[in-house]
């Protein structure tokens, strides 16, 4: 790769900034100063900047906390786009691996890696996705079994996969569903005639999101949790 295109991938710089950076004589290769963008690197090259070397970047994994009030989409006409919260180049280069409603909660996962967000949002794989849900009415005590059997939602052709429910107290469960059909918590409650009041989600697959995180915060996913989706 040409140490010029290198410049603009690893700090998100323009070509022109990329020059401006080579003119400076602070960029070097190997040990060796090098003033042309036309240089060529490769990923065993060392290359510095003011004497800090600059990592090319791979793709990203991040998890964010999101707060209530942000959209999980690059623009939305009313709403803060949960993006806002990231302090990160070539955003547009992200996306979610998976969206929450403005008004839910909690852990979303967000990258550039295609492949990877496939296999989370791809029905086919079933990604198991938890949730804790605050609901305006008591629970039933057929709730349970009715999750389990699936349950049929307005608009759909086919129920919903067997569901896990776990009840905390009489209007607080934490639910485990194994698709993402759009507002599908809350449609599978309203088909039962309640109401979700708050959605919270606690976890996608094995990544659980971080007790460390206050809304509105987000860390880097560990080799670990990236690895977990190719499970
Ligand atoms: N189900 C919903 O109804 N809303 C969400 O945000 C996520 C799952």
């Amino acid at each position: 790769m040409r140490l010029d295109k290198f410049l603009c991938d690893a700090l998100g710089a323009t070509r022109k900034e990329a020059t401006k950076l080579l003119k400076s004589g602070e960029v070097s290769v190997d040990g060796i100063v090098q003033k042309s963008g036309a240089v060529k690197v490769t990923d065993k090259s060392c290359v510095e900047w003011q004497d800090r070397e600059i990592a090319m970047p791979g793709p990203r994994y991040i998890m964010l906390y999101k707060p209530e009030g942000f959209v999980c989409s690059h623009e939305d006409g009313f709403n803060h786009t949960a993006f806002v919260l990231l302090d990160e180049v070539k955003m547009e280069e992200l996306h979610f691996a998976g969206r929450l409603d403005v008004d839910t909660t909690g852990l979303v996962l967000i990258t550039d890696d295609g492949k990877w967000s496939h296999r989370i949002t791809s029905p086919k794989h079933k990604c198991e996705k938890t949730y804790y849900v605050w609901l305006a009415d008591p629970v039933n005590d057929d709730y349970a079994e009715r999750f389990k059997q699936g349950i049929e939602l307005r608009n759909e052709r086919e129920a919903t996969l067997p569901a896990e429910l776990d009840i905390i107290t009489e209007k607080e469960v934490r639910l485990t569903i194994h698709e993402g059909k759009y507002h599908q918590v809350k449609r599978m409650f309203a088909a039962l005639g309640n109401k979700v009041e708050a959605l919270h989600r606690e976890r996608i697959g094995d990544i659980i999101l971080d007790e460390e995180l206050e809304p509105g915060e987000y860390r880097y996913l560990t080799e670990e949790e990236i690895a977990s989706v190719w499970k």
